[in-house]
């Protein structure tokens, strides 16, 4: 299927705002950059928005003031969101709080990278810089995660587009691009 790519014009004059919505893992910041690229849109992540406001990485934010607060910071973050253009990775847990996920629906085009939990297992790995998953052993990491996905999931699947991330990030990015456009 031919996929048309007339885009930069048309979406720099009527504004369009991505947010892709997903688990930790799923792959929202790989695909996020290439889909940005793909259609000349710069490339925002909502954690390293909050980390540069905060002066301080996401993990720390969690130690020293708890993740209540880290949820805070996202809520004021997407309340007060005004930029105009953009593909948005958001963090795992955002559009489960506070109603964030209606609030993207009504402010842009959302998609969730939906992926099953053995990939994120195997994804996430490195746990490092993952605040809800650290000094867990490996079973402990596949039962948070199964735990979080679960709760997540329906909220996701109201996202505009779903997408099966089970593939590799630059697929997953043509078949966005593909829904996007047909
Ligand atoms: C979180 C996911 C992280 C980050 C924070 C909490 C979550 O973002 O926002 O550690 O609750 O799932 P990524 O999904 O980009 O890893």
């Amino acid at each position: 299927m031919a996929v048309h790519y007339g885009r930069h014009l048309t979406f720099k004059s009527c504004g369009v705002l991505i947010f892709l919505t997903g688990m930790m893992g799923s792959g929202k910041t790989t695909v996020g950059n290439l889909l940005a690229e793909e259609l000349g849109l710069p490339f925002f992540d909502t954690d390293d928005i909050i980390s540069s406001i905060a002066g301080m990485e996401v993990s720390t934010i969690f130690e020293k003031h708890g993740e209540n607060h880290f949820r805070d910071l996202e809520t004021l973050l997407i309340k007060n969101w005004k930029l105009t253009h953009g593909v948005i990775a958001t963090g795992g847990g955002l559009p489960c709080h506070d109603g964030l996920m209606e609030t993207l629906n009504a402010r842009g085009k959302t998609v969730y990278l939906d992926c099953p939990v053995h990939v994120l297992v195997e994804r996430v790995d490195g746990r490092a810089g993952r605040p809800l998953l650290a000094g867990l052993q490996p079973d402990d990491v596949r039962l948070k995660l199964e735990q979080l996905s679960e709760t997540r999931r329906p909220l996701y699947l109201t996202s505009g587009i779903v997408i099966n991330a089970n593939q590799s990030p630059m697929e997953v990015m043509k078949n966005i691009m593909r829904e996007l456009y047909t």
